[in-house]
């Protein structure tokens, strides 16, 4: 079992940063940390991303799981290239 892991990241073109999460099972997410109600940065706590502004919750992969905020997280695509993570952000998904 690998160790789980997260962080936020710049990213070139992007006014906001990327949040990327390790599982414990060695998958990767990345979202874009813009909350979908009004913009702010959402923020680690345990298991979720907490928005706060007003409260809004999403999965570390980005599923909103409480409002206001009604649509997911931005995501992008993460692919492991040997040492390399790559984070495709031609544009989020
Ligand atoms: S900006 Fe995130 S809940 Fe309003």
């Amino acid at each position: 079992m690998e160790p789980e892991g997260a962080g936020y990241v710049a990213a070139p073109g992007l006014d906001r940063p990327i949040y990327v999460h390790r599982t414990a099972q060695g998958s990767y997410s990345a979202v874009l940390a813009e909350c979908t109600h009004r913009r702010c940065i959402p923020e680690p706590a345990g298991d979720r991303l907490v928005c706060p502004c007003h409260g809004s919750e999403f999965t570390l992969a980005g599923t909103v799981l409480e409002g206001p905020a009604e649509r997911d997280l931005p995501t992008f695509g993460v692919e492991v290239r040997g040492p390399l993570l790559v984070i495709e952000t031609g544009g989020p998904k």
